[in-house]
């Protein structure tokens, strides 16, 4: 795996002596996990094994929200992170709008630890719940974000990927499960806007089934930087 001159410092810098890394590279294991952390949003996030390596098409979720939220005129919003994994977009979001009141689950306890320090280390006040989103309810929140597991079962993933935790990557009915899950829970709740980021071959089904069932909703796609489908936004209008 080609690792950058920045990243090659750090890994002398932490490890010394100990060379013992080179053989992990070599065996494709991130680098974002020997280093220990990442930065997300311009925000120092640590991140290990139980945690997915925050990416940077995410980024863009946070920054589209963030505007769309601006735009909407949403003051002081309430906000709910469904799958936050180390917490980034939270914690992104808490740092961006600072009277917002932040929620974040996880079915995950161990990447709620590492959420929390996050949260610590970043000076920011977020309530994390662990919670099973495929088998309870939401209630009411005005922003509703989500980056959650898409990948389908039998979908081909790069070698470094198998190192992240699978319960952050993969999920039923082709990958649509937790898409679905949040669209009826929109069904029962009041909200303004909910944001999620989505696999590239996915935006036809999703909106497909957010038509079928928030009728009178504005749905708006965007593409990443590689002009790839990876964004739906719901207003709820
Ligand atoms: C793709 S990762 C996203 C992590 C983080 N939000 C990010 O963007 O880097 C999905 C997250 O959903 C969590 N998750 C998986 N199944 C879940 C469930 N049934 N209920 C709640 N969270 C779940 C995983 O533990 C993981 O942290």
């Amino acid at each position: 795996m080609e690792i950058t001159k920045t990243d090659e410092k750090l890994l002398k810098e932490k490890y010394q002596n100990d060379t013992s890394y080179l053989d992990k590279l070599k065996d494709n294991y991130p680098v974002q996990y020997l280093i220990g952390d990442v930065s997300f949003c311009g925000y120092q996030i640590k991140v290990n094994e139980n945690v997915l390596i925050p990416r940077f098409e995410t980024e863009y979720l946070v920054d589209k929200t963030y505007k769309l939220i601006e735009k909407l005129n949403i003051t002081s919003p309430t906000i709910l992170d469904i799958g936050t994994g180390s917490g980034c977009i939270a914690i992104s979001l808490k740092k961006l709008l600072p009277t917002s009141i932040v929620t974040a689950l996880d079915v995950s306890e161990t990447a709620l630890k590492v959420a929390k320090s996050n949260a610590k280390l970043n000076n920011v006040d977020i309530t994390f719940f662990n919670q099973d989103i495929l088998n309870t309810k939401i209630t009411d929140y005005d922003v509703i974000i989500s980056n959650p597991p898409y990948i389908a079962y039998d979908e081909e993933v790069a070698p470094e990927v198998k190192y992240e935790p699978s319960l952050a990557l993969y999920a039923s009915d082709s990958g649509l499960a937790f898409y679905k899950k949040i669209v009826d829970n929109l069904k029962l709740i009041n909200f303004k806007l909910c944001a999620l980021e989505i696999g590239a071959t996915q935006k036809k089904s999703i909106t497909a089934y957010i038509k079928k069932n928030l009728p009178t909703s504005k749905v708006i796609c965007e593409t990443d930087y590689n002009n790839l489908d990876r964004y739906i936004f719901i207003l709820n209008e």
